[in-house]
């Protein structure tokens, strides 16, 4: 037996390979059945995936899908460590046993087709690698024919595909069999057996986001089509992403794989340059009334409320102020105007240079913004003069925003996560980079881990975030963020928000649960959401914690939680010997038992706790809240009280 797995090769089109993970206990297998290729793929000998399909379907040619002879298979093992420029943990292995399948039609045209396989301890990841050929120099994707025959009797959580607001809904729990329409990735699952699965991607690039539907009882990929309804039009040689499926025993498991971080490249270029940060922005005045992004009376981007906000910012402690609504182009119902856009002109009000000048001058950066509502091709005509724009007043980050439910490019409407919106968002990280400049993007392509190769990718928004609460969000929405959507990476949630009973806006959280978010979900642009005057006059107490929270990590470990119920974890801060500690619950009141055995043995470590008092509620009592002092040691129990729409927040320093 080798150490990566067997080849049991009966005829040139009969032959199956397995392909172990380095601890042996994930083990895909790969099957040429008289010419046809499928996979399966078991964990500790129980099936996670049944045998299911593979093959790409084409345009005006046959499938790749059968009709294949094994040329040859070549394995290799790789155990690498790499260290991240920003993260959840800096250090990262990347640990797997890779086959790769050659393959050739026996007949002709004699097609070539190589699925590469990567097993790791914490799942399996496949792609395939379309050669040049000489019977084929392109191709145009017509289906995808993935299949991931997971037990159609599993729970699943998911958000629905090609709908309007893009990735902006409330996860919903269906049985996989009850998946009738198509659902986004990351998709997670609980089998009968008792494993957690995601399915998902990673290293996404030109080629439609896929989603999966169910076809004929199983989950099948369903490439994300163009406005002509094919999914792609590759030149060769091309590999499509790697389609992932991470394998855990129980919820948390899933939030600690690295999986979709390692199947990207390393960076090709040097990125030391990027710097994570926070920021307070010229934003939730506009969503509750204050203000407007368009000019008139309450203009929200004026050179002296960005100057005041400076001043703020300055006051605070919050090294960069976001700015919307400074740029020609927001007037009348901006969803409908957006191809009036001007990516370098400012509103009559705004002053860019004073601006800046005010901020270099009072060590406080700007956050450029480009709403471009999905007029592509009026922003893509602009792109590289409003980065050079922002680049000469020194702006190095650039909150980006993609409002509406298409994309117009070249003329046409398109889908966000087709193929020609992924090339779209690639070209804006890669020009970005180019310009040194750091991206925080709304109504995004969902995450696949590129932001190893382009650290410049800070963030992404890609869910519901807290510009839906007044109504439109659950306290259970959060709690299944960390389970679902954060699989894909960082998100910027907006946290923060401390005027939490504001009638135009009221959030369906007590108000420390806005300081458990910079723990729950993280970004390495973390936002502190709300208004300035809120830090300075309601709750100092609580700012404290928004201003200290770091927004890079050593290590995060998660302690408990359940799918949609409550998330609790520790975070270790980047190259330092703090620890964090934040926790959410949905609707219902929690009781939680921490057993701290991270800490340095033997050492007093002071604890800033804030949490919910034993009265808040989500409904009634958002402001119930402690802030308490006291010494834990490693080895401690610590008990928390997380109200109904609640959480906590922990910060231990030695003493
Ligand atoms: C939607 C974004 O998510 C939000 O943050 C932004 O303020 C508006 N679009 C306007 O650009």
């Amino acid at each position: 037996m080798s150490f990566f797995g067997d080849l049991f090769k009966k005829s040139k089109t009969d032959a199956i390979y397995e392909v172990k993970s380095p601890n042996s206990r994930v083990v895909l297998t790969f099957m040429l059945d008289r010419g046809q290729i499928s996979y399966y793929v078991k964990k500790d000998d129980k099936v996670i995936v049944r045998q299911s399909r593979l093959g790409i379907a084409l345009k005006d040619a046959a499938p790749l899908a059968d009709g294949f002879g094994i040329v040859r298979a070549y394995s290799r093992m790789v155990d690498d460590t790499w260290k991240a420029y920003w993260g959840e943990q800096h250090v990262i292995r990347n640990n797997y046993n890779e086959t790769a399948i050659y393959l050739e039609e026996t007949e002709r045209p004699s097609r070539l087709l190589t699925l590469r396989f990567r097993v790791y301890d914490d799942g399996v990841a496949f792609r395939y690698e379309i050669p040049a050929q000489p019977e084929m120099k392109n191709m145009v994707v017509s289906d995808e024919l993935t299949e991931f025959a997971v037990d159609a009797n599993s729970r699943s959580w998911s958000i629905p595909a090609y709908q309007p607001d893009r990735y902006e809904y409330e996860y919903i729990e269906h049985p996989v069999h009850a998946l009738t329409d198509s659902v986004h990735t990351p998709l997670t699952i609980a089998t009968p057996t008792g494993y957690y699965i995601s399915i998902h991607e990673a290293a996404l690039y030109n080629y439609g986001a896929m989603t999966l539907k169910l076809n004929n009882g199983n989950l099948k990929s369903d490439i994300t089509p163009l406005s002509d309804g094919m999914r792609a039009y590759v030149e060769l040689p091309f590999s499509t992403p790697w389609r992932t499926i991470i394998i855990g025993h129980d919820a948390l498991d899933l939030t600690t794989s690295r999986m979709i971080l390692n199947l990207n490249d390393a960076p090709r270029e040097d990125f030391s340059w990027v710097e994570p940060t926070k920021f307070m922005g010229i934003w939730w005045a506009m969503y509750v009334g204050e203000w407007t992004w368009a000019p008139g009376e309450r203009h929200g981007a004026t050179t002296e409320h960005a100057m005041q906000y400076i001043d703020a910012c300055k006051n605070l402690g919050i090294p960069a102020l976001l700015v919307e609504g400074w740029n020609d182009g927001w007037e009348g119902d901006w969803l409908e105007n957006g191809a009036n856009n001007k990516f370098c002109e400012a509103t009559p009000d705004f002053d860019m240079k004073i601006v800046t000048d005010y901020g270099r001058a009072n060590g406080v950066e700007l956050v450029g913004h480009h709403e471009t509502v999905g007029f592509i091709d009026n922003y893509e005509a602009q792109m590289e003069d409003a980065f050079k724009f922002y680049q000469k007043y020194g702006i190095r980050y650039i909150k980006t925003g993609y409002a509406g439910s298409k994309m117009v490019i070249n003329g046409r409407r398109e889908f966000h996560h087709s193929q020609l919106g992924v090339l779209h968002y690639q070209k804006t990280v890669e020009l970005a980079a180019k310009y040194h400049i750091m991206l925080d993007i709304h109504e995004p392509i969902k995450g696949t881990g590129i932001e190893r190769t382009y650290p410049n990718l800070m963030t992404r928004e890609g869910a519901r975030g807290q510009e839906y609460e007044g109504g439109a969000i659950q306290p259970s929405h959060a709690c299944f963020l960390p389970y679902t959507r954060l699989l894909a990476g960082g998100m910027d949630y907006t946290p923060g928000i401390l005027d939490v009973t504001n009638f135009a806006k009221r959030m369906s959280t007590t108000i420390t649960r806005q300081l458990a978010y910079y723990l729950t979900i993280y970004s390495p642009m973390q936002m502190a959401a709300d208004r300035p005057q809120i830090y300075e006059n309601m709750a100092p107490d609580l700012f404290e914690f928004i201003r200290d929270v770091p927004v890079k990590w050593e290590r995060t470990i998660p302690l408990l939680g359940e799918v949609g119920k409550s998330f609790v974890l520790a975070r270790q801060a980047w190259e330092s010997s703090d620890w964090y500690i934040g926790g959410i619950t949905n609707e219902e009141a929690r009781r939680v038992d921490l057993y701290i055995d991270f800490l340095e043995p033997q050492v007093n470590y002071v604890a800033k706790i804030y949490r919910d008092s034993e009265d808040a509620h989500y409904r009634d009592h958002q402001l119930g809240h402690v802030v308490e002092e006291r010494i834990v040691r490693n080895g401690d129990h610590v008990e928390m009280y997380m109200a109904p729409g609640g959480g906590f927040a922990i910060k231990l320093h030695k003493q």
